[in-house]
Parts: structure tokens; C-alpha cells; sequence
């Protein structure tokens, strides 16, 4: 037994992971199923550390010291069962299995706890960053029991992402929470990717703006609160030119937006949860319309009525427009965060996790896809308790969307005149406009649900429970016990 900690699954995540690991002293064991994987990878990165590579699962098991420590990068499912299984039976009472994979948190609750019924350690790890994240410093977010992170603990801070110095790891919360906090990191991860695209698709069919263009727009953007790696990527995107056309490479992609399911749980799960998380669902949504080619294609040739979709604005007004737009594209995403962070506390309450949001935002400062500059007002805002109800209500975010809210309200209202969907920017809206509401029409809604289901209702006036005899006219209203 020479290696402190193990890798298993080589394709670009883990022997990007496994070197991270090896890069900061680590002795990394490494397996593949197919040895022809370790074997590139010995050859082309064994110099880069001490790498311990093993043909077998019981080679690899027994080329760690113990506890025995493995980090699983396979396919989510299937895939990730079967190695679990494997290295389960060659493992004893103590080690540790980390999944580092994208798993759907009910899986890795179900793992856990067959794993420790079996004396060993399950730890659910999300893993942000992608390719290069993984290689260089990804954010992570395990679960697992406390006895595991102590182990895995100094292991995975090694290897994080820094920001302000401080590693982007912290042990989330038991079983499952690791997993469902890379899942709403994922939601947001989709908002923040639609709002974006709305902001651009406002300037490129809207104003007419050429690619490049709103790239320079987007670059600017990310000199101020906006700072992001998202809205960084998206300048690049926009000022890529295709090397056979010369077009702006954005105008020679398909416009289906893919996605491979996380987001979707984002949203299954924050309705079993009965959280709105409008914001991500509309997200999720807008990439499935992007997708439907058959209803894309035929209303296309139906020529379906609607504005030209071009917003008519003098030169003079156009900068000022622009500015409105990075303001709705702010308080939108201000609302998708608090959406998420909603959905983070519900699956706590739901779940029995005691997870620490101000803990979750700063681990979300670097590595990670949504890393952004004003992760750390978001931290900050949970730190001082400010936040303890809603995002929404703390001081500086408050103070945002006062700010910005004029604005944003003409840019839903300027892309609705001129059929420029947003579903993201307009959703969000929505959202912050019934959250301020004193009085909202679910009162109307009761009334019908009473009528027809007699479904009760309650009144503003006298606790209980009502219900009242529709038909008959000038009947009074009888209480239920
Ligand atoms: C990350 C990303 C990553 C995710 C991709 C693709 O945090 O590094 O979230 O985990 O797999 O972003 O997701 P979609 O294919 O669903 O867009």
C-alpha cells in the first residue's frame, strides 16, 4: 500500500482529477476498465507526479493505505453502480468511495446507505469546473458522514479551486447533499446561461447588433458587478469566427440547446419540494422549446403573426437601452440565485441536512462554472443572517433590484412590444412582483377550488377552516372543524 488516495475512471475528468491530485503530493492509484486509458495516461502525465497504476480493481484496492480512499469519475447510473460494487467487495470497514460524478441525489442517498450498512464510507461529491476545473482546481461539494471528510477533507482541499485564498470545498451535509447542491449549482448554471442569452439575442435581433459587437458588450459587462466566468466565456463565444465560413461561429451552430438532465432535476425536484425556482424552470424550458425542430419548423412555414422582431430605437437612445438590458440581466439573475438558495434550504428541511448557505457561496467563488464576483455579497448576505428568509432580503441585494427595477421592467416590457422572447428576464419579474404583492388573486383561486371541489378556504378576518354553500344563494358561509 503506497498511494494515499485513488482515481477510477480516466476518461477527461478523472485523469485531469488524478493529475490535480498527484500535482499536490498526493500518491494517486489509478484504474480504468480498459488499461489502454492508464497506460496514455502514465505516458503522457506519469512525470508530472507519483502515479500508482493498476490493471486490476483488487491491484488498485490494495495499492492504497488505509482508510482506503477512491474517487469514482464514470457515467452517472448504471456505470457508477457497478464500479461502487467492485471496489465494495474489495474494500474493508473504513474505507472511503467518493462519487465525483454528476449522480442524482436520491441515488446517492440509496448508495450511502448501502454502503453503510457494509461498515464503509459513501461519499456523494458534486465536482464543478469541467475539464479544466478538474485539472487545475474544481469547486466540490461532498456529503458523506463527518468521520469520512476528515479523511477526504484535507485531500479534496489540496486540490480545490482557491478563492481569497480559501479552498472552494466544504463538507456540505450528510448522505445526499453533497449531490443536491451541485444540482442547484447546476439550475443556476442554466439561469444564469438563459439570461445571458436573452440579453444577447435583445441586442442581436433587437438592436441588430453584429456578434462581435455584443461580445465587446459582454467583456465590458464583466469589468463591473457582473464579473463572471460565464459572462467572460460568452464574449469569447460571440468573438469566435468560423475557420470555413468566416461567419461569426455562433451563426453556424444549431440552435438546440442540449442538455443531459441536471437542470431538469433541479426543477422535478424543487416541485416535489413546492419551491418556485421560475427563474431555472424557465431556463430548462426554453433550451427543450430550442429543441423542438418539428413545431419550430412548422411554425416557421405558417408564418405565425407576431411583431417584426426588431426594436426601434434613435442612436441616442441605444446605449442607454444596453445599460437597462445589463440591469435586468443583474436583477434576474439576483432572483434565480434566490431561487436556488430557496431550494437549497427546502432540501435541508426535507432531507435532514444541516447545510451552511454562506458555507455553499463561497465555495462557489472559484473552480466552479457559476463563479462569479457577487458570490461574495451572496456569502456575505448569509453570513450576517440577512438572508435567513429570502436572498432577496438582504440589504445590498435589495438595494440592487431597487435600483435596477425600472429598468428591467422596460426591457420585458420593450421585448413583449417587439416579440423578443425572455422568458428568464419576464419570469423573474414575475416572481419579484407577486413576492411584493400584499394581496395576490390565489384568493380568487380558493374561491373556485371552494365552489367546485369544495376545497375550503380560510379567512382574513377569523382562524378556522370555510367553506361556503355556493349554490344556495344568500346562505351563510359554514365553518369546518
Ligand atoms: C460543471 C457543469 C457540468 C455539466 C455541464 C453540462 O459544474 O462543471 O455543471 O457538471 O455537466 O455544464 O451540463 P448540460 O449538458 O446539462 O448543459
Amino acid at each position: 500500500a503506497q498511494a494515499n488516495i485513488g482515481v477510477v475512471g480516466l476518461a477527461a475528468m478523472g485523469s485531469n482529477l488524478a493529475r490535480n491530485l498527484a500535482h499536490h503530493g498526493n500518491t494517486v492509484a489509478v484504474y480504468n476498465r480498459h488499461y489502454d486509458r492508464t497506460e496514455t495516461l502514465m505516458n503522457e502525465h506519469g512525470d508530472e507526479g507519483k502515479f500508482v497504476p493498476a490493471h486490476t480493481v483488487e491491484e488498485f484496492v490494495a495499492s492504497l493505505s488505509k482508510p482506503r480512499t477512491a474517487i469514482i469519475m464514470v457515467k452517472a447510473g448504471a456505470p457508477t453502480d457497478a464500479v461502487i460494487e467492485e471496489l465494495a467487495n474489495a474494500m474493508e470497514p473504513g474505507d472511503i468511495i467518493v462519487d465525483g460524478g454528476n449522480a442524482y441525489f436520491p441515488d446517492t442517498i440509496r448508495r450511502e446507505k448501502e454502503i453503510r450498512a457494509r461498515g464503509l464510507h459513501f461519499v456523494g461529491c458534486g465536482v464543478s469546473g469541467g475539464e479544466e476545473g478538474a485539472l487545475n482546481g474544481p469547486s466540490m461539494m461532498p456529503g458523506g458522514t463527518e468521520e469520512s471528510w476528515k479523511t477526504l477533507g484535507p485531500i479534496l482541499e489540496s486540490i480545490a479551486a482557491l478563492a481569497e485564498g480559501e479552498p472552494c470545498v466544504t463538507h456540505i451535509g450528510t448522505d445526499g447533499a453533497g449531490h443536491f447542491v451541485k444540482m442547484v449549482h447546476n439550475g443556476i448554471e442554466y439561469a444564469d446561461m438563459q439570461l445571458i442569452a436573452e440579453s444577447y439575442d435583445l441586442m442581436r435581433r433587437g438592436l441588430g447588433m453584429s456578434a462581435g459587437e455584443i461580445g465587446n458588450v459582454f467583456a465590458k459587462w464583466n469589468e463591473g458587478e457582473l464579473n463572471s466566468y460565464l459572462i467572460e466565456i460568452t464574449s469569447e463565444v460571440l468573438r469566435q469566427q468560423d475557420a470555413k465560413t468566416g461567419k461569426p461561429l455562433v451563426d453556424v451552430i444549431v440552435d438546440h440547446a442540449g442538455m443531459k438532465g441536471t437542470g431538469t432535476w433541479t426543477v422535478q425536484t424543487a416541485l416535489s419540494l413546492a419551491v418556485p425556482v421560475t427563474g431555472i424552470s424557465e431556463a430548462v424550458f426554453a433550451r427543450g422549446l430550442s429543441s423542438q425542430a418539428e413545431q419550430r419548423e412548422e411554425a416557421a412555414k405558417q408564418e405565425l403573426a407576431g411583431p417584426e422582431q426588431r426594436i426601434e430605437l434613435a442612436q441616442s437612445e441605444r446605449e442607454a437601452f444596453i445599460e437597462d438590458i445589463r440591469q435586468a440581466l443583474y436583477a434576474s439573475k439576483i432572483v434565480a440565485y434566490a431561487q436556488g438558495f430557496d431550494e437549497i434550504n427546502a432540501g435541508a428541511k426535507e432531507y435532514g441536512w444541516n447545510i451552511d448557505q454562506a458555507a455553499v457561496a463561497r465555495i462557489w467563488r472559484g473552480g466552479c462554472i457559476i463563479r462569479a464576483k457577487f458570490l461574495n455579497r451572496v456569502s456575505d448576505a448569509f453570513e450576517s443572517g440577512e438572508a435567513n428568509i429570502s436572498l432577496l432580503f438582504a440589504r445590498y441585494f435589495k438595494d440592487a433590484i431597487a435600483s435596477a427595477q425600472s429598468a428591467w421592467r422596460r426591457v420585458v416590457a420593450r421585448a413583449a412590444e417587439n416579440g423578443i422572447p425572455v422568458p428568464a428576464f419576464s419570469s423573474s419579474l414575475s416572481y419579484y412582483d407577486g413576492l411584493r404583492s400584499d394581496r395576490l388573486p390565489a384568493a380568487l383561486i380558493q374561491g373556485q377550488r371552494d365552489l367546485f371541489g369544495a376545497h375550503t378556504y380560510q379567512r382574513v378576518d377569523e382562524p378556522g377552516v370555510f367553506h361556503t354553500l355556493w349554490a344556495a344563494e344568500g346562505r351563510p358561509e359554514i365553518k369546518q372543524d
